[in-house]
């Protein structure tokens, strides 16, 4: 093992996955990478190549076929469907995480609370998840998992169903948290301007079966807003990005 793999928070070498059926389907392939211990990484690729699957592998909650794979500590989860608890309220749900990783009930309350008017919340401590909007809901399942205590958080799509202004303030606003909390971080998007806005790496994989093609360090400075993605550099790493994505959906 290198030194820097020692100080990874995320390594993974060869891994592999197929889920079961006739014949099976190969999922993730030859799998490859390395998530720093408090960066944020962020996963780029086609639908169906295999992210959401990465990410539960990387939660405990699917076991891969083979390979090598190092979790430093415990990992918070953000699913891909925000799986608020409909019979709780909003502080109830936020507090479900911490409850469940052993925080005592008093505690995980007053860190929550601390915590809503950061999350675009105040004010709706109380409310039924079914009287929040979407953005609300997701900003809520992120406060979930944020409040969860965990060294490492996988979040899977979380700003996918929102509109463009909506998303990009949401962006901003988990760049903002996330560089006061320094986590490590690793998130799975569609949103190819949002990967470079939030990460200090990005992987790009290919079709299903899924593999890295390309690890690009994105080290602009930050924090960076909407009119950095306009810049040269920002550009370059676009069109690289971008080119990776072509030819793995190509292969
Ligand atoms: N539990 C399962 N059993 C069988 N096949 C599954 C299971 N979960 C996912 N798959 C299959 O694995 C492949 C990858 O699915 P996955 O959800 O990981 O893709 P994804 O990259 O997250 O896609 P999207 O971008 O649309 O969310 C798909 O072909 C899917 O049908
Ligand atoms: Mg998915």
């Amino acid at each position: 093992m290198t030194a820097s793999t020692a100080e990874a928070a995320i390594a993974l070498r060869g891994l592999r996955h197929s889920f079961a059926g006739e014949p099976p389907v190969p999922v993730l392939r030859d799998m490859t990478l390395e998530v720093p211990t408090g960066a944020f990484a962020s996963i780029v690729g086609p639908s169906g190549c295999g992210k959401s699957t990465l990410l539960r592998i990387l939660a405990g909650l699917v076991t891969p076929d083979g390979g090598e794979m190092q979790v430093r500590g415990s990992a918070a989860f953000m699913p891909q469907r925000d799986l608020l608890l409909p019979w709780r309220r909003a502080e109830d749900n936020a507090i479900l995480g911490a409850v469940l990783g052993g925080v005592p009930d008093g505690e995980a309350r007053a860190r929550a609370q601390a915590l809503f008017a950061t999350f675009g919340l105040a004010g709706f401590e109380q409310a039924w998840p079914g009287q929040l909007s979407g953005g609300m809901r997701q900003r809520l399942a992120l406060l979930r998992t944020f409040l969860t205590p965990r060294e490492t958080l996988l979040l899977d799509e979380p700003f996918g169903a929102l509109d463009a202004i909506t998303r990009r303030q949401m962006q901003e606003w988990l760049q903002s948290v996330w560089l006061e909390d320094r986590r490590t971080v690793l998130l799975v998007t569609h949103d190819v301007d949002e990967a470079l806005l939030l990460s200090d790496r990005v992987f790009i994989m290919s079709t299903r079966p899924g593999t890295i093609v390309e690890s690009l360090d994105v080290s602009l400075a930050r924090p960076r807003g909407t009119r950095d993605t306009t810049t040269p550099a920002f550009t370059v790493l676009k069109a690289q990005l971008l080119d990776a994505l072509e030819r793995g959906s190509a292969a």
